[in-house]
């Protein structure tokens, strides 16, 4: 791997860095709180099932949302060129867990329950909607290339599936993966 590559995928994972706090949060928040409440407030969808499901909580949002955003805050103060503007790191945590309640919502409405395994949506679909978010708002990224998008891929789905397995180890997760 040449130099600049390397750097471009390190810059890639600094900036991503907001959206997988905000998609690992949730995991740790809901085990602190003592009730939480299902982000579709317990409705069903037209097909009788539930439009998200229990796995989807008010708690885990909101703490996804402020520790993503105060991550990036953070090194956005340290580093301003971290981040194209301060609203950034929300806009990644945001786009994080706007992809996150979307694979539940496909789930769902595919007769899958709560936990159900989805490989490659499950580990790279938190990033791709919060990428996109903000490539919509603030234009391409200046590590992005097609090389380093695909390793960044790459070393998100190893890290998802790491992470997933220590935090049931550590049993915080009921599934390893
Ligand atoms: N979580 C949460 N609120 C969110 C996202 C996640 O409370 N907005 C918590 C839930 O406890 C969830 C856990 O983090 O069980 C792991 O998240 P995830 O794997 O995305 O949820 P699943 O339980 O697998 O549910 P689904 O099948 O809908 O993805
Ligand atoms: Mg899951």
């Amino acid at each position: 791997m040449d130099e600049g590559l390397i750097w471009r995928l390190l810059s890639a994972l600094a900036y991503v860095l907001p959206a997988y706090v905000a998609n690992g949060a949730p995991v740790v928040a809901v085990r602190l709180v003592t009730a939480t409440h299902p982000l579709d407030f317990g409705k069903k969808f037209v097909d009788g099932r539930r439009l998200l499901g229990d796995g989807k909580t008010l708690e885990g949002l909101v703490t996804g949302l402020a520790a993503g955003s105060s991550i990036g805050a953070l090194m956005f103060l340290v580093n301003p060129a971290a981040f194209r503007h301060f609203t950034e790191p929300l806009l990644l945590s945001a786009g994080a867990m706007l992809g996150d309640v979307m694979g539940s919502f496909v789930k769902r409405r595919a007769g899958m329950e709560r936990g159900a395994a989805v490989p490659i949506m499950d580990q790279l679909g938190f990033l791709v909607t919060s990428l996109l978010l903000c490539w919509a708002l603030f234009g391409t990224p200046r590590w992005a290339d097609p090389l380093t998008i695909a390793l960044l891929m790459a070393v998100t789905g190893v890290l998802h599936v790491a992470t997933n397995a220590g935090a049931y180890l550590m049993g915080l997760k009921d599934r390893w993966y």
